[in-house]
């Protein structure tokens, strides 16, 4: 059967809006995906997809999202069951905690019993090519572990 992906971001400004179409397209063809902003996610029905991918900035000084901060809370809560996650985002170097929202939601997807399939992806800014690829071994990554 044709797994399903459910792809959540969190984007400002449109940089990992970006990327999650970029994953979508990625895994368009052995995937049923489904693209939600961060805002919209319920975390208790995260279990409904096979696998979850989330593309989150960083913002004030090393913090989550504003947006982004009642689905961690929940997050806390649930019961991953195994689900098979991986995270990814742009953020800026610019700053002193350099994507730290990547490494909070990575510790707590694996708190919540999430099963982690891929190293997580810190992108400085615009995605170059290099960046691509690491999204692109992410998306394949991921399908890896569905298949
Ligand atoms: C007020 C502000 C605070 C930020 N703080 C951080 C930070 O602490 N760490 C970091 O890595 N990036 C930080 N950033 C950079 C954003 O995460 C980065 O620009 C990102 O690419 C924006 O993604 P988006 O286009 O999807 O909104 C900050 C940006 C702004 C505007």
């Amino acid at each position: 059967m044709t797994p399903s992906i459910q792809i959540i971001f969190a984007s400002q400004t449109g940089r990992n809006r970006a990327i999650a179409g970029h994953l979508q397209a990625q895994l368009a063809s052995r995937a049923q995906t489904v693209i939600t902003e961060i805002s919209q996610v319920d975390a208790f029905a995260l279990t409904q997809a096979d696998a979850v991918i989330i593309v989150s900035y960083t913002y004030h000084d090393g913090d989550l999202p504003d947006e982004a901060q009642d689905f961690f809370e929940d997050l806390k809560e649930v019961d991953l069951k195994r689900t098979k996650f991986a995270v990814c985002g742009s953020s800026s170097k610019r700053h002193i905690h350099f994507g730290r929202a990547i490494d909070y939601l990575t510790i707590q997807f694996n708190s919540s019993n999430g099963e982690q399939v891929a190293d997580s992806v810190k992108i400085d800014q615009d995605p170059d090519d290099a960046d691509y690829q690491r999204l692109n071994q992410l998306a394949q990554n991921v399908l890896a572990s569905l298949a």
